[in-house]
C-alpha cells in the first residue's frame, strides 16, 4: 500500500482544521505533520489535535518556510490578505498547497502568485469546494457532455441568509476591507463567480459591469429606539430578527467559529462567559449601527468572448440561503437549486400539446451538506481526496481547481468591484497575455 500524503497546516483556523479532518478520518491517505500559526493556543490545540511534537509546530508561514521541506503539501488557511505572503516563501520551498479562496486581493498579486507557482512546477489547487458539490459537478459535466448545446447564458444567484450576512460581513471578518483586503464579492461570492467561469471553461471573460450599495443596514434604518449593542442599551432587543442573543445565545453552534473565537482559552465557555463577551465584542454591535462598508447587494453582469453573457445577483439578508443557477444553451437548458440537490435538465419539444421535455437529476447528497462529506453541499471533503489523487500523479477530475484554472473567476470579481466604485464598464485583461 502506498503511503499517505504528508501535509502542514498553515493557519490552523476554521477552514484548516476542517479540510485537515480528513486526514483522522482517512489516515491511510493523509497525515497531518506540523502546523504554522502565531496564535500559541492554536497551534498547541492543532497539535493536541493530530498529535504533533513541539518540532513539528511553527510560529508562522515565514519561519516554516526557512525550513527545509518537510511534508508533500501546505494546507494554507490563513485569512484572505495572507494568502499571497504566506503562500510565495512556502513555494518557493518546494511545497505544493491547497490553497483558500479568494487566493489573492489584487490582480498584482494574482500575477505574482501564479509566476511563482508556474516557475516552481507547484501543484497549487484553489478551495473552490463548490466545484467538488455533486450538484455543480454533475451541471458541469453535462455542459461538457455537450447537454444543451454552446451556452448563451448564464444566471446564477446566491442569497446569504441575515445570520450568515450579520456573522461575517456585518459585525464580523469581513465587513471592512482593512480587515481583510476583500470586498463581500470577493469573499462570500467568488465560489459563484468561479461556477459561471468553469461553465465556460476555454473561453475568457472580456467585460464586466456591476452595480450594488449597502441598501439595508444604515443607521437611518434602524428600528426606532434601538441601541448600539443588543445586551447593554437596546430597548427593544427582545422585537429584534438581528438580536445578538437570538442569533448566537439561543443558536449557541450556529457561528459558534466565529463568534465565540475571543473565548477560544476557555474550554468550555459559560453561559455568563458568553454573555459577557457579547457586551463588549463586534458580534454584539446592532447591526445598522456598525462601521461596516462592504455592500449587502450587488449586482454582477459578464461577457465572454464568445458572446455568452452571464449574471450573477448576490443579495445579503435573505431568510433562507439559496445558491441557484439557470444556464441557457443552444440546445437546452439546466437550472437548479444546491439546497435542493436536484436540478432540471430541459429540451425543446415542438410536438402539438407539448412545450418542452423535462428531466429531473438528483445529485442525491440530501443529508450530506455538513456530515460526512462536511459542508458546502459536500464539496469541502471532496476537494480534499481530489487534491490527494492529482499529488498521486491522477489525472485532473472535473472538479479540479489549479491556480490557472482560478484566473477567470478571479478577475471578474476584481474588474466587478472595480466597475462598482467607479460606475464604469471595465475590461477584462487577457490572461494570456500575462502568462507569457
Ligand atoms: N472555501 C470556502 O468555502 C470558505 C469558507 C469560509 C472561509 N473561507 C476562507 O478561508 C480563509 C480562512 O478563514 P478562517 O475563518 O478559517 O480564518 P481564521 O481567522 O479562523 O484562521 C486564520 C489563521 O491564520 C493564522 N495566521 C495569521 N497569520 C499567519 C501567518 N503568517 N502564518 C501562519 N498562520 C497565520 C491566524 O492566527 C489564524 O489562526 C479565509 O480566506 C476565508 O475567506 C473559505
Amino acid at each position: 500500500m502506498s503511503q499517505p500524503n504528508t501535509a502542514i497546516i498553515v493557519g490552523a483556523g476554521h477552514r484548516a482544521i476542517t479540510y485537515a479532518s480528513y486526514a483522522q478520518r482517512h489516515p491511510e491517505q493523509l497525515q497531518i505533520v506540523g502546523v504554522a500559526d502565531p496564535n500559541p493556543l492554536r497551534r498547541e490545540q492543532t497539535a493536541a489535535r493530530f498529535g504533533l511534537k513541539p518540532d513539528q509546530c511553527h510560529s508562522s508561514a515565514a519561519a516554516l518556510a526557512e525550513r527545509p521541506q518537510q511534508a508533500d503539501f501546505i494546507i494554507n488557511g490563513t485569512m484572505d490578505h495572507q494568502h499571497v505572503q504566506t503562500a510565495l516563501p512556502l513555494l518557493r520551498r518546494g511545497y505544493d498547497m491547497l490553497l483558500e479562496k479568494p487566493f489573492a486581493t489584487s490582480e498584482a498579486d494574482l500575477w505574482e502568485l501564479v509566476a511563482t507557482v508556474r516557475q516552481h512546477q507547484s501543484k497549487v489547487a484553489i478551495c473552490h469546494v463548490l466545484r467538488h458539490a455533486p450538484f455543480y459537478a454533475a451541471i458541469r459535466q453535462h455542459v461538457a457532455d455537450g447537454a444543451i448545446g454552446r451556452v448563451l447564458n448564464i444566471q446564477a444567484v446566491e442569497h446569504v441568509s441575515y445570520h450568515h450576512m450579520a456573522v461575517g460581513f456585518i459585525r464580523g471578518k469581513w465587513s471592512r476591507i482593512d480587515y481583510c483586503q476583500s470586498p463581500m464579492l470577493m469573499a462570500k461570492s467568488c465560489h459563484d463567480l468561479d461556477l459561471i467561469a468553469w461553465m465556460k471553461s476555454g473561453v475568457a471573460p472580456t467585460r464586466v459591469a456591476s452595480f450594488g450599495s449597502n441598501f439595508q443596514f444604515r443607521p437611518e434604518n434602524a428600528p426606532a429606539g434601538a441601541g448600539s449593542r443588543c445586551l447593554v442599551d437596546c430597548p427593544i432587543e427582545k422585537e429584534c430578527s438581528y438580536s445578538a442573543r437570538k442569533h448566537y445565545i439561543d443558536h449557541p453552534e450556529r457561528w459558534s467559529f466565529y463568534v465565540w473565537d475571543s473565548l477560544e482559552h476557555i474550554e468550555a465557555p459559560t453561559l455568563e462567559d458568553k454573555l459577557a463577551s457579547l457586551e463588549t465584542s463586534p458580534y454584539g454591535q446592532c447591526v445598522w449601527k456598525t462601521d461596516m462598508e462592504v455592500v449587502d447587494h450587488q449586482s454582477v453582469a459578464i461577457e465572454f468572448a464568445d458572446g455568452c453573457t452571464a449574471t450573477l445577483n448576490m443579495i445579503g439578508g435573505s431568510s433562507k440561503p439559496s445558491r441557484s443557477i439557470h444556464l441557457l444553451g443552444t440546445e437546452g437548458e439546466i437550472q437548479g437549486n444546491l439546497e435542493e440537490s436536484t436540478f432540471a435538465l430541459r429540451h425543446i419539444d415542438p410536438r402539438p400539446g407539448r412545450e418542452y421535455e423535462e428531466q429531473i437529476i438528483d445529485v442525491n447528497v440530501q443529508g450530506d451538506m455538513t456530515g460526512a462529506s462536511g459542508g458546502h453541499g459536500g464539496g469541502d471533503m471532496r476537494l480534499v481526496a481530489d487534491f490527494l489523487k492529482l499529488l498521486d500523479g491522477a489525472a485532473p477530475s472535473i472538479s479540479t481547481t489549479t491556480i490557472e484554472d482560478s484566473i477567470s473567476g478571479h478577475l471578474i470579481g476584481f474588474c466587478a468591484d472595480r466597475s462598482m466604485r467607479q460606475s464604469t464598464t471595465v475590461t477584462i485583461p487577457t490572461t494570456q497575455e500575462k502568462l507569457v
